[in-house]
């Protein structure tokens, strides 16, 4: 009993994984170079900076995918004076708890939960920061890295090797393959406790039956349990 109720509990978890929304996670250009505009406290604006955006690239596909609540941000950093279709870096990851505040969006609304779709920009420094927010899925890597084919943006030197190949295949793998074999496990031994009590035995004789009829030796209801 314990293994279906655990199965259930893996459903409904996963169900609930599934039903969230999914936004990409991801950089590209220069935006980890960018720390000092992103998160100028002089300025007022304060912001998240993420471990893991070190070991993605938009631009290259090589992008993440995270479970939101709130909605899905974009910021894109154009360069002041520069060609329209070069950016000089973007970023993509869940709002949730992201913007604890900016002097480049409005000041009455709470942006750490903010849940719908609306583009906000603001020129600082020498760029100009757009913002846009979407309450859509953002979970197609071809399209977002198709969208940034499009621009000419300074190649980043990525530093994902095995770090980012360990997180997104071998983790998942490790952990898919450990449930199954941890329901497998569960299944052989509930079927050990079947062969068990179904003795081969023929209730007309008496006799012991022979192995090869084991499959279809009658089986008592109370004997299984
Ligand atoms: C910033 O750039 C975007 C995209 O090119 C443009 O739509 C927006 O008007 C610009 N904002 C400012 C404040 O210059």
């Amino acid at each position: 009993m314990i293994w279906i109720k655990l199965f259930i509990f893996f459903l409904l978890a996963f169900h609930v994984v599934l039903s969230e929304r999914r936004c990409a996670q991801c950089v590209a250009g220069k935006y980890l170079s960018q720390r000092s505009l992103m998160q100028d406290s002089e300025a007022g604006q304060s912001m998240g900076w993420v471990e893991e955006w070190k070991i993605t690239d938009c631009a290259r596909g090589v992008i993440r995918f995270i479970p939101c609540k709130s909605a899905c941000i974009n910021v894109r950093l154009f360069k002041i004076g520069a060609a329209e279709n070069t950016l000089e870096g973007v970023m993509h990851d869940c709002a949730d708890d992201m913007i604890h505040s900016s002097p480049d969006l409005p000041q009455d609304i709470d942006f750490k939960e903010y849940s719908e779709n609306a583009e906000f920009s603001n020129r600082r420094r020498n760029f100009n920061i757009t913002y846009s927010f979407t309450m859509a899925n953002v979970d197609n890597k071809e399209l977002i890295q198709n969208e940034y084919s499009s621009f000419i943006m300074p190649s980043y030197k990525s530093e994902y090797t095995w770090n980012s190949i360990i997180i997104q295949i071998a983790f998942p793998v490790i952990v898919v393959s450990l449930f199954v074999a941890l329901c497998c496990c569960a299944m052989y031994k509930e079927c050990g406790m079947c062969r068990k009590s179904r003795k081969p035995f023929d209730p007309d004789t008496g006799d012991d039956l022979p192995v090869e009829d084991l499959e279809m030796a009658p089986v008592v209801r109370s004997e299984l349990e």
